[in-house]
């Protein structure tokens, strides 16, 4: 490989995260009139699980992952093809009867997932919180503090949609930081990672 490659693909090295948070649009059960589908696009099960998000996360890491009641089983499905072992889950404790079928949701899942070996920073955090609603699928502002607490930076969030100080994001509804390959997003902060690039060909390279 030249020397012009190596310092091309220097340049580009993508800085891995050690927590990552991600709020995926399940599509389970979000079609009907209240569904999330009326607010924004939902990706399918196999869509999310095919995300390389092992490729964003350094070898010791935690992955956030936030559930709906319906999605629960898929969730720890989606940690485990990630790459991590469900290890603690956080509920989100609303305050409004919420839908369900039987019985009505009035909670949220947030799983807490480990790769490597990633201790909890903080031994202290018990897993429930009472949060108010704000406007649809917006979660509480408290979560990220207590990630924070939790977990160490570099912080990524996945499906974000509102930037958040030293966080980087991503997603369709903001400006991300990350170039994810396969999931391209229509805007892109000026000096965003690419982690594309460690996986494309060397002719591609050569291209950057
Ligand atoms: C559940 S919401 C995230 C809500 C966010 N956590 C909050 O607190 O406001 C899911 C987000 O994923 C976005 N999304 C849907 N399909 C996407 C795709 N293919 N690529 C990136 N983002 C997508 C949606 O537009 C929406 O912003």
């Amino acid at each position: 490989m030249s020397k012009n490659i190596n310092e091309k693909q220097e340049n580009h090295q993508p800085k891995k995260y050690k927590t990552i948070l991600a709020d995926p649009p399940w599509d389970v059960m979000q079609k009907g009139n209240y569904g999330a589908i009326n607010h924004y696009n939902l990706m399918t099960l196999d869509q999310i699980k095919a995300m390389p998000v092992a490729d964003l996360a350094e070898e010791n890491a935690h992955c956030w992952l936030w559930v709906t009641n319906g999605t629960l089983e898929a969730g720890y499905d989606v940690l485990r093809t990630w790459g991590f072992r469900p290890v603690s889950i956080f509920t989100w404790v609303k305050p409004r009867l919420g839908l369900g079928n039987y019985l009505r949701n009035s909670t949220e899942q947030l799983l807490l997932g480990v790769r490597g070996k990633a201790p909890i920073k903080y031994k202290g955090q018990m897993n429930w919180g009472f949060f108010p609603l704000q406007d649809h699928s917006h979660k509480p502002e408290e979560v990220y503090d207590i990630i924070e607490r939790c977990s160490d930076g570099k912080y990524l969030e996945l499906f974000a949609r509102r930037p958040r100080f030293g966080w980087d994001v991503w997603g369709n509804q903001i400006k991300s930081d990350v170039k994810i390959l396969g999931y391209p997003v229509p805007e892109y902060a000026e000096n965003c990672r690419d982690f594309t690039i460690e996986n494309s060909s060397e002719s591609e390279r050569e291209n950057v």
